[in-house]
């Protein structure tokens, strides 16, 4: 049977689940809703803005996708699964806001970026020459090879920032959620960043960002769901101008910047590439 016959044979792949699926979404603390009623498909291979106001309920949407805050009403499946029956944590890379402050033995860089490895090793086994590979590749695309043996505790807020992504980097998912990736990082690794994004994008990956600012990544972001007071709001091609939409009134306050001026002076500049 020559190729072509074979190729025709094929039957057709069965179509792909959406990465992320939400049906009316409750999320509550101490009995205040904070997310409310949110459905929202993300199709494998998109990159979406979750955009809003300061308290609007991103993390807290984003946290409740992943399962770390529990659902008062409604679901969530990831690829095709309900989140309680999930199992494939590697193929998920979070990137929490702010890495969590003080506490424990301080981590180095190079050991934060490969915890983010564990989901994907077996128990018992040690990291592989690849494991390896990936962790220092990581740490490179966020420029901070030069700082693996630092404690974590010696970055600045924008450097950790770095750290957090670099880790999702490291376990090598096919999903990301990252909630305000740029938030405090400067100009150059912001552009660096939204690279690696475009290159994750390119091979295929599902980006879900939490973004205060669209800056670099904006020619990536064909989507926008932006969440007004635990509800969507808006959801389609991201609104323009955006700023308005995102301050909305708050003024969105970051405390830690690696960067005179802070994210808020970068979205519009023109950083050229470090490469
Ligand atoms: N652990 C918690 N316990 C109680 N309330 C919380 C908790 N986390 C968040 N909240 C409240 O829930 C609401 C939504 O918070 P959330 O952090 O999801 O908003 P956000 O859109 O991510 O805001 P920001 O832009 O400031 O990051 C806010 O009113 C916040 O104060
Ligand atoms: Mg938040």
């Amino acid at each position: 049977m020559s190729a072509e016959t074979l190729s025709q044979a094929r039957p057709a792949p069965p179509p792909q689940p959406p990465a992320v699926r939400v049906r009316d979404a409750v999320v509550s603390y101490d009995r205040r809703p904070v997310v409310r009623g949110v459905s929202l498909d993300i199709g494998a291979g998109e990159v979406v803005a979750v955009l809003g106001p300061n308290g609007s309920g991103k993390s807290t949407l984003l946290r409740a996708i992943l399962g770390l805050v529990p659902l008062t009403a409604g679901t969530v499946d990831l690829h095709g699964t309900p989140l309680r029956r999930f199992t494939e944590w590697a193929r998920i890379g979070y990137v929490p806001q702010r890495l969590s402050a003080g506490g424990g033995v301080p981590a180095t860089v190079r050991e934060v970026v490969a915890s983010g490895q564990v989901a994907r090793r077996r128990r018992l086994s040690l990291p592989t020459t690849e494991d390896r590979a990936a962790v220092t590749e990581a740490l490179e695309t966020v420029g901070l090879l030069h700082r693996s043996r630092d404690s974590v505790h010696e970055l600045s807020g924008g450097q950790q920032q770095r750290v957090l992504i670099a880790r999702a980097l490291a376990g090598r998912p096919d999903t990301f959620l990252m909630d305000e990736p740029l938030a405090g990082v400067d100009a150059a690794s912001q552009q660096t960043l939204a690279d690696t994004i475009a290159a994750l994008s390119g091979r295929g990956a599902t980006v879900v960002l939490v973004l205060h600012e669209l800056g670099p990544l904006e020619p990536l972001i064909g989507r926008a769901v932006v969440l007004s007071e635990g509800t969507v709001g808006h959801d389609g091609a991201p609104p323009r101008p955006f700023g308005d939409c995102a301050r909305d009134g708050h003024e969105h306050i970051h405390p830690h910047a690696d960067a005179a001026g802070g994210a808020s002076a970068l979205p519009t500049i023109e950083v050229p590439r470090r490469d």
